[in-house]
């Protein structure tokens, strides 16, 4: 429930992006907060205010002029109490409107009435030629001056079978940047580069070696520090998870090839944090064709490398950045935990507390740095994550 007491105003306005209104309405619900819609006419044309009705348990408003609000003033009344008001899809028209102050119907005056502490997110929705015209660009420009977050748009297919920028994120996107917005900005303007997911090692074309890492604890620690402000890439083993929105994932295999990738993006990042289960050996004699079942029942000999240690090689660097390191051990996290740090130069490492958190929606960590040890109790891997957050950017500002 990551939104639970913060009320939201939910404004669309016309467009056909508004059946995904109805789908980050109810999301909105599930995570929490309390949903009032305001529509504008044009968006009437699309959706329906009894469909939005009915998934946000909410009366909807669509005139400026409702005799149900007491005081005949809903611009007021629906913004006094609210955390935020988020124009989901928000159309050209609506951003040339926001850009001007224009208050010519309920939604559009409420987003001029709202009091500054209310944040104002607006999720762009048209045809590409309509986000590239220039005076839709010098809209946008103004509003995003005047303080406005855009979420998006992104770039791909358009409902006019037209392909190209101003598609609409994804409900759970937006739901994703809406619940970022309510975050504390303790990383902005810094940037972190993070390593996540397990490698794999290839033995031949079709088979390697590999660990259990899902990758997920990387993940959400990448949505946790976004969300805090960071401009945030991952280099990423093979998992099933999408990359956070906003964070640029570069795919790799092997550990030689995350190490390349880390080492070609290092420079200029001020934090580095090693979440991968990096593998130690890669196999030597790796077959370039797929090893046959030999009919003697001779069984293949396979030879073993040492593979580069990635983050100790970070941290050796002349202007290394912050680093973090993980630990996975199975036994003895406390005496492991400090030893390791020590052995990897590093002033923050971070254990998983056991017994076995891969693959885990929840774990426990335990923390080590130059003063000892203290425990994040176990959650789930991304209150975990946004509690790591806090704890990198306290020693981050410190060294
Ligand atoms: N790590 C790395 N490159 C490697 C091995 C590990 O960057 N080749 C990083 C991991 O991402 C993690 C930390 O080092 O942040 C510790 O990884 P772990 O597997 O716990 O330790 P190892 O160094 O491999 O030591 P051991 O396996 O002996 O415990």
């Amino acid at each position: 429930m990551e939104l639970a007491g913060k009320k939201i105003v939910l404004g669309l306005t016309g467009g056909v992006a508004c059946y995904k209104a109805a789908e980050l309405a109810r999301a909105l619900g599930r995570a929490g907060a309390s949903v009032q819609v305001v529509m504008t006419e044009a968006a009437t044309r699309f959706i329906t205010a009894v469909t939005m009705q009915a998934l946000t348990g909410n009366t909807v408003y669509t005139d400026q002029w409702d005799a149900r609000i007491a005081n005949n003033m809903p611009h007021i009344d629906l913004t006094r109490d609210a955390d935020a008001i988020v124009i989901v899809p928000c159309s050209t028209n609506f951003i040339a409107r926001l850009a001007h102050g224009t208050c010519d119907d309920l939604l559009s005056t409420l987003c001029v009435a709202r009091p500054a502490r209310v944040p104002l997110m607006v999720a762009p929705a048209m045809n590409v030629e309509m986000w590239q015209n220039p005076a839709t660009q010098r809209n946008v420009t103004q509003i995003r001056q005047d303080g406005i977050l855009l979420l998006g748009p992104d770039s791909g297919d358009q409902a006019c079978g037209e392909v190209g920028m101003g598609r609409m994120l994804e409900p759970e996107q937006l739901l994703e940047e809406i619940i970022a917005a309510f975050q504390p900005k303790l990383m902005a303007g810094r940037r972190v580069l993070l390593t996540a997911g397990p490698t794999f090692e290839p033995i031949d074309p079709v088979r390697g070696i590999t660990n259990l890492s899902s990758g997920k604890m990387g993940y959400a620690l990448a949505r946790a520090l976004r969300e805090a402000g960071a401009e945030v890439m991952l280099v990423s083993g093979p998992t099933a998870l999408a990359a956070p929105y906003g964070v640029r994932r570069i795919d790799v295999q092997t550990a030689q090839q995350m190490l390349d990738a880390v080492l070609a993006n290092v420079s200029g990042q001020d934090v580095f944090v090693a979440v991968a289960a990096v593998a130690d050996w890669r196999v030597a004699n790796a077959s370039e064709h797929k090893i046959k079942k030999n009919a003697d029942g001779d069984l293949p000999q396979l030879e073993f490398a040492q593979n580069p240690d990635i983050l100790a090689t970070v941290a050796a660097l002349p202007k290394r950045p912050f680093c973090v390191g993980f630990a996975a051990e199975s036994e003895q996290l406390e005496q492991h935990g400090a030893a390791k740090r020590a052995r990897k130069n590093i002033p923050l490492l971070v254990g998983n507390l056991g017994p076995q958190t891969f693959g885990r929606d929840d774990n426990a960590l335990m923390l080590f740095d130059q003063h000892g040890h203290s425990e994040l109790p176990r959650a789930d891997k991304l209150t975990l994550a946004r509690q790591l957050v806090r704890e990198i950017a306290r020693r981050a500002d410190a060294s």
